[in-house]
């Protein structure tokens, strides 16, 4: 028990440290090294968060075993904060791991068809940047009607026949390639 209250390296008492000993440590001479076994919290250590070894306290500070946080940003806040390639990241959800995975920050993979609206046709070649739709760094949209971003192109559509009286549903007509080339199936109305 004195050998408890006086280990200090981590602080056992102070990181409120169960008194199983035995969860942590086996009877093999010498306290060096613990067995514990962090793939059993709800933070398995992978990637940079074991390799090159990191010391408890990377991430208990202060001594504090009792973390219940797990989000990434808990820990990472000015690495986001600081983040300025390939955009900076002020506009992008605090769910780092939609794109990181835990072993570099730059091999990071934003997979845009996981969200409402895939990217296809002219939406991706020539490459768009992300700031062509994602107009002031704004990652929120919600809106994916293609007249959202394109009432322009509508007003000024003449050709066949001038748009205004069109429906504002393009792609009845349209695909994401290329204004021209519409088809527009008649026989979908009331009128053959
Ligand atoms: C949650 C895991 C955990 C539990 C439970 C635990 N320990 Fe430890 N203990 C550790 C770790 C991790 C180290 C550091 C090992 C290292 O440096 O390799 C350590 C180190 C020690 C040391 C050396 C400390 C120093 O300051 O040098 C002693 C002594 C020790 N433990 C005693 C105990 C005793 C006695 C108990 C039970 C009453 C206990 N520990 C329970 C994880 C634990
Ligand atoms: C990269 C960060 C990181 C490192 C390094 C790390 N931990 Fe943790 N640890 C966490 C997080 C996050 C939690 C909270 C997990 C949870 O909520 O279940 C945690 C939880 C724990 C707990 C509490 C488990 C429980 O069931 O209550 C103990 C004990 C612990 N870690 C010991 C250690 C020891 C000993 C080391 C060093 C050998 C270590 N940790 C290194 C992030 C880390
Ligand atoms: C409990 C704190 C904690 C949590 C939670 C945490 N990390 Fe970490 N992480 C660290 C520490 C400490 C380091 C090592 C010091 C550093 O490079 O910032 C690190 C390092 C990294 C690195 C390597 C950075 C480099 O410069 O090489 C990446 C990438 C990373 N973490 C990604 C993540 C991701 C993704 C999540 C969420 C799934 C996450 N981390 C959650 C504490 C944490
Ligand atoms: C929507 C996707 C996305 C999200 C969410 C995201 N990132 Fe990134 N991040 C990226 C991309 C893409 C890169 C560029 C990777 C490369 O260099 O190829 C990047 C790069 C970075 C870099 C290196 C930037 C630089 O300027 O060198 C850091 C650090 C980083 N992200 C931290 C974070 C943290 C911390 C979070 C969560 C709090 C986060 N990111 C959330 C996509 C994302
Ligand atoms: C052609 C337009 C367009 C381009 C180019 C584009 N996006 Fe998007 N993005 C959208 C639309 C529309 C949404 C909203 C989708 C939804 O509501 O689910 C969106 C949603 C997002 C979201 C939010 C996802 C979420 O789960 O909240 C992120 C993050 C994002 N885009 C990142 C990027 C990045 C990074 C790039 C550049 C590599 C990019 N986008 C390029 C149109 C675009
Ligand atoms: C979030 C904004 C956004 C939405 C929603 C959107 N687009 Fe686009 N679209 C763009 C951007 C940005 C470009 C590239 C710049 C340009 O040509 O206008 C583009 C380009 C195009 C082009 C190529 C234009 C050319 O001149 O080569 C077509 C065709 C197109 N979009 C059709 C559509 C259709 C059809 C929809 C609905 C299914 C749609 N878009 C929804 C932003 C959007
Ligand atoms: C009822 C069918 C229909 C709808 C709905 C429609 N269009 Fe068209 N649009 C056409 C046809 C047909 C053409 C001629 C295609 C060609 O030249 O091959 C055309 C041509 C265009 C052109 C090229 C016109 C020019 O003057 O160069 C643009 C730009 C365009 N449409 C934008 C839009 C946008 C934006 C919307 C939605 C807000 C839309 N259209 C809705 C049928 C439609």
């Amino acid at each position: 028990m004195a050998d408890f209250t006086n280990a200090k390296n981590p602080n056992h008492a102070g990181a409120g440290f169960s008194q199983n000993c035995e969860t942590c440590h086996t009877t093999n001479p010498g306290w060096s090294p613990a067995t514990f076994d962090h793939s059993k919290t709800n933070f398995p250590l992978a990637g940079a968060h074991t390799v090159p070894p990191r010391t408890c306290a990377d991430c208990h500070a202060n001594n504090n075993y009792s973390i219940t946080v797990t989000a990434c940003v808990s820990c990472h806040q000015k690495d986001f904060d600081n983040a300025t390639a390939p955009v900076p990241h002020s506009g992008f959800p605090t769910t780092c791991e939609q794109c990181h995975d835990t072993v570099l920050w730059t091999d990071a993979k934003f997979d845009h068809s996981k969200t409402g609206f895939p990217l296809v046709g002219a939406h991706t070649s020539p490459p768009r940047a992300c700031v062509d739709c994602h107009v002031n760094n704004n990652y929120n949209i919600t809106v994916t009607t293609c007249i959202s971003c394109h009432q322009t192109d509508f007003n000024n559509a003449k050709t066949p026949v001038d748009h205004t009286a069109l429906p504002t549903t393009c792609e009845q007509c349209h695909n994401t390639v290329s204004w021209t080339g519409a088809n527009f199936d008649h026989s979908t109305t009331g009128f053959h």
